[in-house]
């Protein structure tokens, strides 16, 4: 087994190739110093990858990331890889998972449709909705990424987990028993895609540090109008918690009301401060 990692995903892909003891095939991305002008990628593999089990590790955020997972992919079976695994930490495009008006592209299904044209199979992390794999071409598999957050929470100064709404209660939940900390939530309306509403509700936080647990952390205004009504009720310190840190837009200026973010290397950021190798590790030994 070998595993390849694109731009996006290089730390993670050598994480896992650590946690699974094989060998990392590096990747050039540049032609030349600067890349081309016009922005579009490129790929070469330096290794080979002749008859070997790919793994091939790339998250499909942003956009130019999904043209170098399609570059990478076709290269590694051009170069005769005998299988291909796709680990796609953070899936792009996943929460548009139906169509909600006629005419809408089911972009999840998309994006699932062209990663299935070079991988025999796909792993990807904590997905909007899971149930969106059935509909791919090859088998799809979704790894709980929340385990990782719970390791890292377990040795924080932290007295209680905060779901900030009732769908990210699952996730509280898990990092609950991992990390051993109790949990509750807090309701949440979405007015659209950058205003939310958090419902106040009466929470025993005065004097405690709270971490707040979701999976995606997009503009921050999620977890900042979250972090707003514990610092009104008392907490003594809040620290964000995501599986997936997108960091779009203001989101720095938003969290600045925490006074920790915590990230996975789903997608690499300044705030990745746990590896979800381990998580993906299992999966790919389990194939
Ligand atoms: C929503 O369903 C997700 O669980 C996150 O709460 C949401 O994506 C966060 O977005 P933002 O950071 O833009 O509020």
């Amino acid at each position: 087994m070998k595993v390849v990692g694109g731009s996006a995903s290089v730390p993670l892909a050598k994480a896992i190739a650590f946690e699974l003891s094989t060998n990392i095939v590096d990747v050039a991305f540049e032609k030349h110093t600067g890349g081309f002008p016009d922005g579009e990628r490129y790929v070469r593999l330096l290794g080979s990858v002749a008859g070997d089990h790919v793994v091939l590790v790339q998250t499909t955020h942003p956009d130019l990331m999904i043209v170098e997972f399609l570059l990478l992919a076709d290269a590694i079976r051009d170069a005769g890889a005998r299988r291909l695994t796709a680990v796609v930490p953070y899936f792009g495009y996943g929460r548009q998972d139906k169509r909600f008006l006629e005419g809408e592209a089911v972009s999840a299904k998309t994006i699932g449709k062209h990663v299935a044209v070079d991988a025999n199979e796909l792993l990807t992390m904590t997905i909007h909705n899971p149930d969106i794999l059935k509909t791919f071409p090859i088998p799809a598999q979704d790894i709980d990424g929340i385990p990782a957050l719970g390791r890292y929470l377990k040795s924080a100064d932290v007295d209680l987990l905060l779901a900030p709404d009732s769908n990210a209660i699952r996730f509280a939940k898990t990092a609950s028993a991992i990390c051993g900390k109790p949990y509750d939530h807090l309701e949440k309306e979405r007015i659209d895609s950058y205003t939310v509403k958090i419902t106040p509700k009466k929470l025993d936080v005065r004097g405690k540090s709270v971490a707040i647990v979701d999976d995606v952390i997009s503009t921050g205004g999620t977890i900042a109008t979250a972090a707003r009504e514990l610092r009104s009720q008392g907490a003594r310190r809040v620290i964000a918690a995501c599986v997936h840190g997108l960091f779009v837009g203001k989101a720095n200026v938003n969290l600045k009301v925490c006074d920790e973010v915590i990230a996975t290397d789903t997608v690499q950021s300044a705030h990745t401060k746990v590896s979800v190798a381990p998580e993906f590790a299992v999966a790919i030994r389990a194939l």
